[in-house]
């Protein structure tokens, strides 16, 4: 009897819980609270039998089960709206943007662990978050932060091959040279060479993939400060957290510009699996490519405007429109500058559109909140703002265009401008050493499940035509 009122009354509960939203993202969020005294690898360790299991069951269970058709424009289209990869740790929604783990980025914002009550998420929390599924607890984040810092120390090698460039070569490009110096390290290649097991793979990927995610601030804040300073090192401080610390590094210690470091490294670590650089990532991954030589990979996919390079894009040319019609520009000229800027050989509007979202990008409003509780009053914020009311309409009109809402790149730049770093040839590289953290972190799992050679089929255009005359 006891144990049918108890049933009843779990059941009233569950009930009660699934009608209220809030506590249900509550339960939802005690479920996803880190096993206290665990540390990151451990955890890990834990996890990948069970995630094993899981994938062969799925495999043996639903192998064969369609999950939609592929059209020609598809296959003409750069393979928009085609499912074909898996990606763990995060997904991209078109209306709702992305979820980490399940977790939006307000989401993050509430839960994840901050240098100060309040404050940004820390992207040691997310990285943590995204390898295991978990919120950490802060002690986890901060012995998480001391881990990395003991792998931060950088070859002399890795500086020299970045002085082998001239100082004129784009920052991306000294960054991803760094990059490639570091893979002199690789612990993967190593055991790979002497044979280990496939079973254990993701160990030294783990290694690397640490070992990467630490040195990259410092191998970027080099690039910074040989580029545009005077090309003076400054040493990592050892009572800052990562994203702190690369700020520092850069030169800058505003404490609002370490909350804003934090919170831009935790936004642009991972937007799901099909974006130009997290697939490059994992494409070469796949051929068994350390963890170096494809984080390298996807740096050079990002470097390419359409990506990553939007964001430089977007504040010179932000720049631009201040430089000829200056800070006061009405929304007429607004308008009039947008569409010279469509009918010009430039063609694209940066900092709008994007291949899967047909909404405004939640990193863009993150963003947007962080610039109205810190520079509300700064003009290119506020050219930023009417930006965001002119240039929808117009893409609108035009027709073609599948999302007309700003994406990520469209906000970053002016608030990197208002603590100092102007230097819009420099921001890419800044979203590089974020996407570290995403690309890495599922380059374990890769390695954790097993996942396939990448080795998709190709076809000519006389294939398609034959393939299409003979279906009709
Ligand atoms: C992100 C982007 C590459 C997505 O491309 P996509 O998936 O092909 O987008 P769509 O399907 O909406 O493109 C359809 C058409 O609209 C155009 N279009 C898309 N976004 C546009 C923009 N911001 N300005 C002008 N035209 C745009 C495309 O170039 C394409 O034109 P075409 O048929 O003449 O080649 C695209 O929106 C873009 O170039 N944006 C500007 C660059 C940018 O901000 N990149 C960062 C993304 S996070």
């Amino acid at each position: 009897m006891v144990f049918f009122r108890s049933v009843s009354a779990l059941s009233k509960l569950r009930s009660r819980i699934a009608q209220q939203p809030h506590i249900n993202t509550s339960v939802r969020w005690l479920q996803m609270q880190s096993s206290t005294g665990q540390d990151l690898r451990s955890q890990l360790e834990e996890m990948i039998p069970e995630q094993q299991e899981r994938l062969k069951k799925l495999k043996s269970e639903h192998g064969k089960v369609q999950l939609g058709n592929i059209t020609v424009d598809m296959v003409i289209g750069g393979m928009r709206g085609m499912t074909g990869l898996l990606w763990e740790t995060s997904l991209l929604d078109p209306d709702e943007g992305i979820r980490f783990r399940g977790l939006s980025i307000p989401e993050c914002q509430k839960v994840l662990p901050a240098a100060k009550p309040g404050g940004e998420p820390l992207p040691e929390g997310l990285l943590w978050l995204l390898l295991t599924g978990k919120v950490p607890s802060k002690e986890q984040v901060d012995s998480l932060s001391n881990d990395l810092q003991n792998r931060a120390s950088i070859p002399d090698y890795v500086y020299k091959a970045i002085n082998a460039l001239p100082v004129t070569a784009h920052p991306m490009t000294q960054f991803t040279t760094g990059v490639m110096a570091l893979q002199v390290q690789s612990e993967f290649q190593k055991a790979y060479d002497k044979g280990i097991s496939k079973s254990k793979y993701w160990e030294p990927t783990y290694e690397d993939s640490l070992n990467l995610i630490a040195k990259v601030p410092a191998v970027a804040s080099y690039v910074y400060r040989r580029v545009f300073k005077d090309g003076k090192i400054i040493p990592v401080d050892e009572s800052l957290d990562y994203g702190a610390n690369f700020s520092h590094m850069l030169g800058f210690d505003d404490p609002k510009m370490l909350e804003l470091m934090r919170l831009y490294v935790t936004i642009h670590s991972d937007h799901e699996g099909g974006n130009v650089s997290a697939h490059t990532g994992h494409l070469v991954a796949s051929a068994l490519s350390d963890p170096y030589l494809s984080f390298a990979a996807a740096l050079n996919g990002l470097a390419g405007p359409l990506h990553g390079l939007a964001n430089q894009e977007v504040l010179l040319w932000i720049k631009s429109i201040v430089d000829e019609c200056g800070e006061n520009i009405t929304t007429e000229q607004l308008k009039d500058y947008v569409w010279k800027t469509l009918k010009s050989g430039k063609q694209v509007v940066p900092g709008f559109g994007h291949g899967v979202l047909r909404k405004t990008d939640p990193r863009y409003t993150c963003q947007r909140e962080f610039a109205l509780k810190h520079l509300p009053e700064d003009p290119l914020f506020q050219l930023v703002s009417k930006l965001y009311e002119v240039v929808p309409p117009i893409l609108l009109e035009l027709g073609k265009v599948k999302n007309p809402w700003p994406n990520v790149d469209a906000h970053s730049g002016v608030l990197l401008n208002y603590f100092g770093l102007t230097e819009a040839r420099y921001f890419t590289v800044l979203f590089g050493v974020s996407r570290s953290i995403g690309i890495c972190s599922q380059l374990i799992w890769d390695r954790a499940l097993g996942l396939a050679l990448e080795r998709p089929k190709s076809v000519t255009m006389e294939w398609l035509e034959n393939y299409c005359k003979n279906a009709k």
